[in-house]
C-alpha cells in the first residue's frame, strides 16, 4: 500500500506550475476518435485518468506515439472497433463514457461499459441518453454496457438539458459534430473544459459555436481532420494550491493559469484572508491575515465549483467562526468529513449541508482519501496540522494531480510518498 506521509506545520513559499486540465484532456482524447488524421495533443497531464483514455484509444486501434512526457501523437485514421469492450478498463475513470458519444458520432454505433469515477452519490446519465436519442440513436443496456445505434445516421436536434451537466454537454457535442444538420444544446454546462473541447473540435474542422454561453450550436460536418492542440491549464489544480496557502500560510506564485477561470473561487478565498494577484498567466497568492469563516454554495460554472468544495472546507475547518456549505451538484460529496473529524475538525454534515465550526488547529492522524478532491482536501489538512498525517487511498489523488508530492515539496511542504506492506503481505500474519 502506498501512503502520503506529511509532517504538518510548514508555511509554503516559491513557485508551482499547474498542469493541464484533467477534465478537458479526457474529453479531448475521446474527441480524437472522431478524427481521421494525426492529432498531436500537447500538455497532457501525467495522471492515471489520462493513461486510461490512451489505453482505450489504443485498444480501439489508434496508433499512439509519445513525443515527450506530456505530448502524444494520436492517429485514429484506422480505428478497428466502435466497442470499448473491457468493463474493467471503462470502470477505471468517469470519462470512458465520452467514447459513447465520439464513437457514435463517427460510426453511428458504439458499445461502452458503464464508467467508474469518484463515488459522489448518484451519477445519472439520463441527459446523455436523452441527447443521443434526440439525435436519432436507439439506446439500450447490454451486459453492463450502453449500446447506442443509429442505423439511419444521426440528425441534428434541439436538446434542452434538465441541468447543465458537464458530461452530457460533452457527450452530446461529441456525437453531434458529425451529425447531419444543426444541433442546439440548450442549458449546457459552461465550464472552461467544455469550451476547450469545442475549440479542439473546431481546430479539427468542426463547426461548434456558443460553447461557454447558454446555447451551443453545432453544424454537423462530414469528417474531422487531425490537428495540433494544447490543452488549457487546470483551474482546480490551481485552486488546490491556493487552498494550501490559505491553510498553511506563506506566499506562492502559481504559474500557468488563466486567472479568469479562477474567479469562481478566488473571491471566496479572498474573503477567507488570502490575497490573490493577477499576473497575466500566473497568480501571486499570499495569506494576509488569520482565516475568516465564509459560506458558499456549489453551483455550475461560473458558480463555486463542486470540485473545490472539499479543499475549501479543509481550510474553513481552521478558520475563525462557523461556515455553512451547501453542496448542490452531487448528492454525497461530504464523505471525507469523517476523516477531517479524526484530525480534530468540528464539522456536521447532513445531506447537502455541512456546518464547519473552525478550530484553532488540526492534529495529524491516519486517514483515508475516499475520492480525488477529498484526497486533495486531506493533504491540505495534513500540511496545516500539527504532527504527522498518513493518508491512504492515494490512487484516487493520483488520478487527477500530476507530480503532487514533488510540487508540494518544492513549495517547502514536508510530504513524502511511502510504500507500506499490505497487511496480508506481512509474513506470518495469516499463518
Ligand atoms: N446528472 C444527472 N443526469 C445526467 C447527468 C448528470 O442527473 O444525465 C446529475 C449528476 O448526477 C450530478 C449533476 O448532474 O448530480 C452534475 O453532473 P455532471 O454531469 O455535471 O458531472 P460529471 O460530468 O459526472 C464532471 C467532472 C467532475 C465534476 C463535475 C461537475 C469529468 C470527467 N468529471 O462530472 O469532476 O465534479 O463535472 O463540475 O469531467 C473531479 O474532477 O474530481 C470530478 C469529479
Amino acid at each position: 500500500m502506498t501512503k502520503y506521509v506529511i509532517q504538518g506545520g510548514r508555511r509554503l513559499h516559491g513557485q508551482v506550475a499547474v498542469s493541464s486540465a484533467k477534465n478537458a484532456a479526457v474529453a479531448i482524447l475521446a474527441g480524437t476518435a472522431l478524427t481521421e488524421g494525426l492529432c498531436v495533443i500537447d500538455n497532457l497531464p501525467r495522471i492515471s485518468d489520462i493513461t486510461v483514455q490512451l489505453e482505450i484509444l489504443r485498444r480501439l486501434g489508434a496508433r499512439i506515439r509519445m513525443l515527450n512526457a506530456n505530448a502524444m501523437e494520436i492517429d485514429c485514421s484506422r480505428l478497428r472497433s466502435s466497442k470499448v469492450l473491457d468493463d474493467e478498463l471503462a470502470r477505471q475513470n468517469r470519462a470512458s463514457y465520452y467514447f459513447i458519444g465520439s464513437l457514435l458520432g463517427r460510426y453511428k454505433t458504439s458499445q461502452v461499459c458503464m464508467p467508474g469515477g469518484c463515488n459522489l452519490g448518484v451519477r445519472a446519465i439520463d441527459q446523455h441518453i436523452k441527447g443521443f436519442e434526440a439525435l436519432g440513436a436507439n439506446i439500450s443496456t447490454k451486459n453492463g454496457c450502453v449500446v447506442a445505434e443509429a442505423p439511419a445516421g444521426l440528425r441534428g436536434a434541439h436538446i434542452y438539458l434538465d441541468m447543465p451537466s458537464v458530461g452530457a454537454t460533452i457527450n452530446i457535442m461529441l456525437a453531434a459534430v458529425r451529425a447531419q444538420g444543426m444541433t442546439y444544446i440548450e442549458n449546457p454546462a459552461k465550464e472552461p473544459h467544455v469550451v476547450d473541447l469545442a475549440n479542439f473540435l473546431n481546430t479539427c474542422g468542426a463547426d461548434v459555436r456558443g460553447a461557454g454561453t447558454d446555447v451551443i450550436k453545432i453544424r454537423g460536418v462530414r469528417t474531422l481532420h487531425g490537428c495540433n492542440y494544447s490543452i488549457i491549464p487546470d483551474q482546480i489544480e490551481a485552486g488546490t494550491y491556493i487552498a494550501a496557502v490559505a491553510a498553511c500560510g506563506g506566499e506562492i506564485t502559481v504559474n500557468n493559469v488563466i486567472p479568469k477561470h479562477l474567479d469562481c473561487f478566488a473571491t471566496k478565498f479572498t474573503e477567507m484572508g488570502v490575497e490573490i494577484t493577477d499576473l497575466g498567466d500566473a497568480v501571486f497568492v499570499k495569506r494576509v491575515k488569520s482565516l475568516s469563516r465564509a459560506n458558499f454554495k456549489t453551483l455550475p460554472y461560473p458558480g463555486f465549483p463542486t470540485d473545490m468544495q472539499a479543499p475549501a472546507v479543509a481550510v474553513l475547518s481552521i478558520a475563525d467562526g462557523t461556515s455553512i456549505i451547501n453542496e448542490t451538484i452531487f448528492s454525497s460529496r461530504f464523505r471525507y468529513v469523517d476523516e477531517l473529524r479524526r484530525m480534530g475538525a468540528r464539522i456536521q454534515a447532513d445531506g447537502q449541508i455541512a456546518i464547519v465550526e473552525g478550530v484553532s488547529c488540526l492534529t495529524g492522524a491516519k486517514i483515508y482519501a475516499c475520492d480525488l478532491r477529498a484526497g486533495a482536501a486531506l493533504v491540505i489538512a495534513g500540511l496545516a496540522a500539527f504532527g504527522i498525517t498518513e493518508i491512504s487511498g492515494i490512487a484516487h489523488i493520483e488520478r487527477g494531480y500530476e507530480s503532487f508530492v514533488e510540487k508540494l515539496r518544492n513549495l517547502g511542504a514536508d510530504i513524502r510518498r511511502e510504500e507500506y506492506p499490505d497487511i496480508e503481505d506481512i509474513e506470518g500474519i495469516n499463518a
